[in-house]
């Protein structure tokens, strides 16, 4: 029986062991109960309450606007939702890069105010401090590199990151010192498939790719994008598996037309 299979609950040891087999890992964002349940009972891995939040939840052009708080309350009404998977929690921008003792406290009100099974950062050595403090409290973290969106400023641009050797050479020695000190697994954003490769291969600890590649092992999405609910952003790594907004758009319209028509309630409908 494969180790997922197994599973009861998937920890970051139950994660290691995948690595080891050779099974890959399916991660997904979810930012509310509801969502959550359907993801949990589907089987999926790892849940990441990501900051992407920001975007799809609360309509913002970028992650940089959303709270510790907003994070919080998408985290505790998603852990409400699951009994498998393990639930991620970005540190959101702002929460952290300050000093390593502001990272912690970020950290501790999200492990203790949602129930979340660990927290994921943005970033390499420049917050290697901030990750040894939260990991010496006993808080698993997940690191994420490439195309980190909290820095989108200082990228300017959307792009493929690490296509030239000094950001690639980068980006691995990042990786490395975010395995030696103790995250468990690490998200790599849109960067080459042959780095995402060389990374795994490399790393003992699972990588998750999103636009990194066949190589890693294992993937994430935004859900509302793979859902098609979102409908602007298409960029090449994304598989929609739906197109929702139309469906739901379909749904609505019949309904307002049911309710202009008198269709709805019909006699069975009401007391
Ligand atoms: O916030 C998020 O959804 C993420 C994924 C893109 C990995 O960090």
């Amino acid at each position: 029986m494969s180790v997922q299979a197994k599973a009861k609950k998937v920890t970051t040891h139950v994660l290691h062991e995948m690595k080891l087999r050779g099974e890959k890992i399916a991660m997904l964002t979810a930012y509310d109960f509801s969502m959550a349940r359907i993801l949990d009972s589907a089987g999926i891995d790892i849940i990441l309450v990501g900051d992407s939040a920001s975007n799809v939840m609360a309509g913002n052009d970028t992650t940089l606007p959303i709270t510790l708080d907003n994070m919080i309350y998408h985290a505790s009404s998603v852990v409400k939702g699951v009994t498998r998977a393990l639930v991620v929690v970005d540190l959101p921008f702002g929460t952290y890069q300050g000093n390593s003792k502001e990272a912690l406290c970020s950290a501790i009100r999200i492990m203790k105010e949602t129930g979340a099974g660990a927290v994921k950062m943005e970033g390499g050595e420049e917050i290697k401090e901030s990750v040894e403090r939260i990991l010496s409290a006993g808080i698993p973290v997940m690191g994420h590199l490439g195309l980190t969106p909290q820095s989108i400023h200082k990228f300017g641009t959307y792009v493929v990151r690490a296509k030239d050797n000094s950001e690639a050479d980068k980006l691995l020695r990042d990786a490395h010192i975010l395995e030696e000190i103790g995250c468990f697994g690490i998200v790599l954003e849109k960067i080459p498939a042959s780095l995402g490769g060389q990374v795994s291969k490399e790393l003992k600890i699972p990588i998750i790719g999103i636009g990194a590649g066949s190589g890693v092992d294992g993937q994430v999405l935004v859900l509302h994008d793979m859902l098609g609910i979102t409908q602007e952003f298409s960029p090449r790594f994304l598989r929609r598996y739906h197109n929702l907004f139309m469906e739901i758009k379909g749904a609505v319209e019949v309904y307002i037309q049911d309710v202009k028509n008198l269709d709805f309630p019909n006699a069975k409908e009401q007391y």
